[in-house]
Parts: C-alpha cells; structure tokens; sequence
C-alpha cells in the first residue's frame, strides 16, 4: 500500500501535489524535517517547503550551513527575536518565499525589501496551498532587531491532508494549550526544551500532556549559554513517560 501511494505521488506534477489528491495519510512518512539550528526548522509537507525561525548566519553551531541553499515557498515567523528572523529576509528574497507572521513582523521584513508576505494574528487562521496555518498564542515577547515594535509572539498549528504539526515558537507553558490539544489531532509537535527564555524540558513534558501529542522535536536549546541542556536528561524525562522526544542534529533530514 505504501509503495503504491509513493507512487501515485511521483506521477504528479509540482503543482498537483495539493494535499487533495492525497489518499491514506496515515501510511505515508508525512512530512520530511530538516534542522537548520536553534529554532530553525525545514518542513517538506504537500509538496511545499516550509521553513520556520532562520536563525543560522548568526549561530556558530549552524556554521556549516549554507543559507544560499536552503530552499522555501512560506518562511514561518513566531515573533521578532533576531534570534528567530535574523536570516529570513536574504532567504525570502532569493526563493521568492512569502513570509507567516504576525502583523508588525511581516510589515517591517515588508519595508526591507521582502515581497511577498501574509500578516496573521491570534486566533486566525488561512487556508493556503498546503493546508491551514491557525495562529495560536505564545507567551513571549516580541520586539524587532532594531527596537520597534514586533506585536505579539505567535505559535502556529498547521493542519494538512498528510498530517497535522504545532510550531510553539518561544513560549512559556501555558493553560491554553490546552486548547490545541482538544481542537485537533496532533502528530508532531516542535517544542523548546531551554528553560530560561521559554519552557525547560519539565514543562516542554507537561505542554504535551496538554496538546496530546507524543511526539515532540526540542527546539531553543544550546545555542548559547543560558540554554545549554543535558541531553540524556531530556531523552530520559521523556521516555520515562512514554514519549518520544527527537534532539536532531543540525543538518539533519529526518522523516516523520
Ligand atoms: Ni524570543
Ligand atoms: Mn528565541
């Protein structure tokens, strides 16, 4: 069955690979991830690439990525953080991506040159090629590089015909994640695990209980010295309970 659906896949063309067309999600490996650093993740779903948070010219761990490479039709934007967007307006004009974000984010990328971009706030959501993008809370701040004002931090549930994935962003844990968990089926969640400026790995565990999700890739950790973590700490927390927490390696392409 796998094999015949990877090959109904292959007979169509780029544009006709609308999650529409797609039988029996359950079966195929749905989305392919690749991990740039940091919070900076490649996802190929429904025949797009989606890329969240670059932040890689400015990450010594990322040193070896090439930013000049890295392919997307949507670049994913969670807040204003250099940390989260330092590398997204080279990347967007070079591919032609449009940038997902909040208002102020999309505006200010907008006023540096990027063309194409869909502002999006709490509680919204947009049907696009892929799937639906749903803007849901984080609890963070938000500010641009320069100081100005970068609205509010965002997380982003995206649901498609192969799969549905929660990006949190920088987030504290929160209640209303809760929400998420009861709204939709999620598959794979992308969580950070780095204590200090969002959740540690104890509440990363505890905002999976929430969104019901056992699947979680770590994210914001590392990168620098108040958020290194122990490894096999995290792996252990997370078996002990049943999960499975992912810690790639920058560079890596995994499929889930
Ligand atoms: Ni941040
Ligand atoms: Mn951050």
């Amino acid at each position: 069955m796998f094999l015949v659906n990877k090959l109904y896949f292959s007979f169509l063309s780029n544009n006709q690979k609308h999650c529409v067309f797609l039988p029996h999600k359950e079966i195929f490996n749905f989305m392919k991830v690749t991990y740039y650093g940091h919070s900076c993740f490649g996802v190929e779903i429904c025949g797009k690439k989606l890329l969240f948070d670059p932040f890689i010219s400015g990450n010594e761990k990322a040193k070896d990525i090439d930013i000049n490479k890295i392919e997307a039709d949507y670049i994913l934007l969670s807040h204003g953080h250099e940390d989260h967007i330092l590398d997204a307006a080279a990347i967007a004009k070079r591919t032609g991506a449009t940038i997902v974000s909040n208002f102020e984010v999309v505006n200010w990328l907008m006023k540096k040159g990027v063309e194409k971009g869909h502002p999006m706030n709490h509680g919204g959501s947009w049907m696009f090629d892929f799937g639906k993008v749903k803007c849901v809370v984080a609890v963070h701040s938000s500010s641009m590089p320069d100081g100005t004002y970068g609205g509010n931090p965002v997380g982003f549930l995206i649901e498609t015909k192969e799969g549905n994935f929660y990006y949190a962003g920088d987030t504290a844990l929160t209640y209303d994640m809760k929400l998420i968990g009861d709204y939709k089926q999620i598959d794979l969640a992308f969580l950070p695990i780095g204590n200090n400026f969002t959740m540690s790995i104890d509440n990363a565990l505890i905002a999976s209980d929430f969104i019901k999700c056992d699947k979680i890739i770590g994210m914001h950790y590392d990168t620098f010295g108040y958020i290194v973590i122990d490894h096999k700490e995290a792996l252990n927390k997370f078996n002990n309970a049943g999960k499975d927490l992912f810690l790639m390696k920058i560079g890596e392409t995994k499929e889930f």
